[in-house]
């Protein structure tokens, strides 16, 4: 891990920013706002205001992280998070760093802690309220501001060798594998899962042993192949994680199940794949 990396520790951010002069950006409005707001002076309510504590740490200063402080308006601002995160970088500061595409749920890349809570921002309503504060996944390298290091997320999802193995040729060469409803119902709650890593980070198992111990997604994403009748390789999956660390520190505190913004439950998938095992991988 590139020592520029640093874990994320909201105490001492806290710290950090409590130790600065107190610092309030307003948002600046756009020239044409501006204009518009001479003919007709918008009314706005304290109770519209609302301020965003955000974790803000950039590897090119010398600087300890921080938690910085916005103020918008949210008369003027989308309903969800992300709306506000986008607002802040387009109004107030554009340096503001943190990933989105789809706004819709569907590419998992708006993941972050919100008031304390795992979640996507793009589904995550602004929490009513004062304030709000914002800080990346826990316990992961932050490369910058909200932005976390994903690789060893990543290559524990390829660990666990997230594609269709065959022994035998395919029935029907050339053709989808037929599986009948029964077998294609059997993956309904692990298909779903977008690698968000809101339930990884979430589980203090993780917390302690991110490199050794799978984590929540990789074992559901292990269990979605086990339990996929056109597979061939069950056994061989349940031998690769039958293992002290990769698969039995999950002490089913299903913290991780809280956390799935699609409503999953990893912390079931894993329990099946302990069922297995102790069934001898049948
Ligand atoms: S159930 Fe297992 S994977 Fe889920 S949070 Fe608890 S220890 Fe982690
Ligand atoms: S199981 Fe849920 S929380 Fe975990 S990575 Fe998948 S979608 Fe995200
Ligand atoms: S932006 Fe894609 S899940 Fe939030």
């Amino acid at each position: 891990m590139a020592t520029g990396l640093i874990r994320r520790a909201i105490s001492s951010s806290r710290m950090a920013a409590a130790s600065q002069p107190a610092r309030l950006i307003t948002a600046r409005l756009h020239a044409s706002e501006v204009e518009a707001q001479k003919v007709e002076p918008k009314a706005t309510s304290s109770s519209d205001m609302k301020k965003f504590q955000i974790y803000r740490w950039n590897p090119d200063n010398a600087s300890k992280p921080q938690l910085l402080e916005y103020e918008i308006n949210l008369k003027e601002c989308g309903p969800m998070i992300l709306d506000a995160l986008i607002k802040i970088k387009n109004e107030i500061d554009p340096s503001l760093t943190f990933r989105r595409s789809c706004r819709e749920g569907i590419c998992g890349s708006c993941a972050m802690n919100i008031d304390g809570c795992n979640g996507l921002a793009c589904l995550t309503k602004i929490p009513s309220g004062a304030e709000s504060t914002i800080t990346p996944l826990p316990h992961m390298f932050v490369i910058k501001d909200l932005v976390v290091d994903m690789t060893n997320f990543y290559n524990q999802y390829k660990s666990i060798e997230p594609w269709l193995k065959r022994k035998n040729p395919s029935p029907t060469p050339g053709k989808e594998i037929p599986q009948s409803k029964k077998d294609r119902a059997k993956l309904d709650g692990m298909y779903e899962c977008i690698l968000c890593a809101c339930c990884s980070t979430s589980c203090p198992s993780y917390w302690w042993n991110p490199e050794s111990y799978l984590g929540p997604a990789a074992l559901l994403h292990a269990n979605r192949w086990i339990s996929d009748s056109r597979d061939e390789y069950t056994k061989e999956r349940l031998d690769a994680i039958n293992d002290e660390f990769k698969l039995y520190r999950c002490h089913t505190i299903l913290n991780c199940a809280r956390a799935c913004p699609k409503g999953l439950n990893p912390g079931k998938q894993i329990t099946h794949i302990k069922q297995l095992q102790l069934m001898g991988g049948a």
